[in-house]
């Protein structure tokens, strides 16, 4: 992994105590169509350890839903591993839950509950303590008034807010989320973004978060994973755990969005 280095961070400390939950190594991953072959990402390796909010940044195209669709289980690397607890990863399972941008990811059909309860029933979990669960993370994303509602009911934000509660109620080891806010209005996503914070204040769930947006990747993210265009590789590992939502506008935080600009525009002028 030679394009892999730790910003702010000596080679010699970073030795995590913990073993990861997730353990991406050496990961490429492509598609085959029927005239060529496509290399969405090349040789990408990271560590995930529980609590972690990771970030996934790089510009559009550069694989970062190829890859997060490889952890889910959807999409087998062709070099590479990828282990969930120490377990090579194989298909798709409950432990990993996808949240997606798309506002259309919840059963029209269902009410609220329904919704975010369906996941458990449909993986074993008793129709009592489903209700129990369901209930706990509706309340949780602040939805409680909106419980028995259906989804054509909800705004956009609200809707990934049930996607995310539903996504919770399961427990997974890390939840998944793909751009989950990049079709919300500005306003929206900073209270989603905040909203996240908290939950996971709460929580303490593990996340890999994928944004092509610089400013996103930063409030979100406790580690960034930045990617050069494709194919995707490591371009950088940054540790931004330091900084909140209340430190949004200082002097830091705007020096991190700038290195990370930097590096981006870099990557984009050398014409990869
Ligand atoms: N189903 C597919 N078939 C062929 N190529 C694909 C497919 N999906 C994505 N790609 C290509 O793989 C690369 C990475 O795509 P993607 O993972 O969607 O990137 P990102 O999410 O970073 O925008 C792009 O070049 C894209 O065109
Ligand atoms: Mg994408």
């Amino acid at each position: 992994m030679a394009q892999r280095w730790i910003e702010d961070e000596p080679e010699t400390t970073v030795t995590p105590a913990a073993s990861p939950v997730l353990a991406v190594d050496g990961v490429t991953l492509q598609y085959k169509t029927p005239d060529h072959l496509v290399t969405a990402t090349y040789r990408v390796g990271f560590d995930i350890h529980a609590g972690d909010r990771l970030v996934l940044l790089g510009p559009s195209g550069c694989g970062k839903s190829t890859l997060l669709k490889s952890i889910a289980g959807f999409h087998k690397p062709v070099a590479g591993s990828i282990r969930l607890k120490g377990k090579p990863v194989t298909g798709p399972g409950p432990d990993r839950m996808m949240v997606f941008q798309e506002f259309d990811q919840l059963f029209p059909w269902k009410t609220v509950l329904a919704n975010v309860a369906f996941p458990m029933l449909e993986n074993g979990v008793s129709r009592k303590e489903a209700e129990v669960r369901a209930r706990d993370a509706i309340a949780k994303v602040n939805l409680t008034k909106f419980t028995d509602v259906y989804p054509h009911m909800l705004s956009g934000g609200m809707k990934q807010r049930v996607a995310i509660a539903r996504a919770m109620a399961m427990r997974p080891d890390v939840l998944l989320m793909d751009e989950p806010y990049a079709a919300l209005d500005a306003l929206t996503r900073r209270k989603m973004q905040e909203e996240l914070l908290q939950l996971w204040d709460d929580v303490r769930f593990t996340l890999v978060f994928v944004t092509h947006s610089i400013e996103e990747a930063v409030i979100v993210g406790s580690r960034i994973v930045v990617l050069s265009p494709h194919p995707g590789q490591v371009r950088a590992e940054l540790n931004c755990h330091h900084l909140g939502v209340a430190e949004q506008d200082g002097a830091e935080f705007q020096m991190l969005t700038r290195r990370i600009a930097a590096m981006l525009f870099e990557d984009k002028s050398v014409g990869h």
